[in-house]
């Protein structure tokens, strides 16, 4: 069968994205081969692309995706062909019509969940699952407390919205837009500032908690929040940097978090939490438990033919796009 993946060759722009005919073999031990039906668009490709996070070359690209699985290697047990299944995982190659990988992050995905939203669900929810459930400052996270989440518009971010109203918890969201705004409130979020139009969302944060600051900031965005985001923080709060869609966060004075009230900071990734099988499928149901039971519905704006990958990276970086995307084989 004549298959494609999107590759690079060299680091660079969006246009460094090809098209190019690949052999797909046969899985290894560990491995299975799986067709795609749908592939995941995610921020952490644009760092794959632009050499952020450097890769040896010539480069796959994409970390997410759903299919079937089409042969598995030798001691998988927990896939067989035939199966419906979807994941986040290294190494990136997600943007294909069909590949071999390792077996370990690839979960079975429920009949009740269609391909596309598997593809669009995956590494996003996982990362709102050990964002929310396992990245809390000291004492915890309990019903009524107030975090906020940066780019809450965004495919990570309106999964987060939900389940922080799943939580009971005051989630402030910011976005780049008013529409974008409106998108997160829609979606769970108790306030939202487009911190484009107001930029000291801070000051923001402080009049909504009456002055408090909150217990956790989630920051996706880096450099253009970094500040700002220790300015919302209470005493002993948890800063959690998890992206840097606008530039890498400067250098960290650590004097900062004592003169901002004994604060904490974290740089977490989702590999670290699904590093082994049984974590990656403990993750997965709690994820998929949310999903079945409606408290958080996957919202895919935009769907791209796997040959426009260039496109789609485009707009991401253009910050055009809402909810999850995905690319179609
Ligand atoms: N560490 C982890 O485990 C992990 C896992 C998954 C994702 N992430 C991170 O989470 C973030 C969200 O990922 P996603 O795939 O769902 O993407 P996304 O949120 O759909 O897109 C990124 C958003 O970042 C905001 N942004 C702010 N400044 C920007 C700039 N200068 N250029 C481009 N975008 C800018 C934009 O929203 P506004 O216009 O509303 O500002 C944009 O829509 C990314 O930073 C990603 O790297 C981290």
């Amino acid at each position: 069968m004549n298959e494609k993946a999107v590759v690079i060759e060299t680091p660079g722009g969006a246009e460094q994205l090809k098209l190019v005919d690949v052999e797909v073999g046969s899985p290894g031990p560990g491995e299975i081969r799986i067709r795609h039906h749908a592939c995941g668009l995610n921020y952490i490709d644009v760092y794959h692309r632009n050499g952020a996070y450097a890769l040896p070359l010539p480069a796959r690209l994409g970390m997410e995706g759903a299919g079937v699985v089409e042969a598995v290697g030798e001691g998988v047990t927990h896939l067989q062909p035939g199966d419906r299944a979807a994941y986040a995982s290294q190494p990136p190659g997600a943007y294909a019509t069909a590949r071999v990988m390792p077996a370990r992050a690839v979960l079975k995905l429920p009949d009740s969940i269609d391909f596309e939203t598997g593809a669009a669900m995956m590494l996003k929810g996982l990362t709102v699952q050990y964002l929310l459930r396992r990245t809390l400052p000291q004492e915890g996270l309990k019903p009524g407390d107030f975090v906020v989440f940066h780019a809450a518009a965004g495919g990570v971010g309106l999964i987060a919205c939900q389940w922080a109203r799943a939580l009971g918890l005051q989630l402030i969201a910011t976005a780049g837009s008013d529409e974008k705004c409106a998108l997160a409130l829609a979606h769970g979020a108790a306030h939202a500032i487009n911190y484009r139009r107001e930029a000291d969302f801070a000051a923001r944060v402080r009049d909504i908690t009456g002055g408090r600051g909150v217990k956790v900031v989630y920051d996706s965005v880096g450099a253009d929040t970094w500040e700002g985001s220790l300015n919302c923080l209470a005493p002993f709060g948890l800063m959690v940097s998890f992206g840097a869609a606008s530039g890498a966060v400067p250098p960290l004075n650590i004097g900062a978090l004592a003169a901002k009230g004994s604060l904490y900071v974290t740089r977490p990734t989702l590999f670290t939490h699904i590093a082994t099988r049984e974590a990656t499928q403990a993750m997965g149901d709690d994820l998929f438990g949310m999903v079945a039971s409606g408290q958080v519905k996957v919202r895919i704006d935009k769907r791209y033919a796997l040959a426009d990958a260039t496109q789609a990276h485009r707009d991401l970086e253009a910050r055009v796009l809402t909810g999850s995307a995905v690319l179609l084989p």
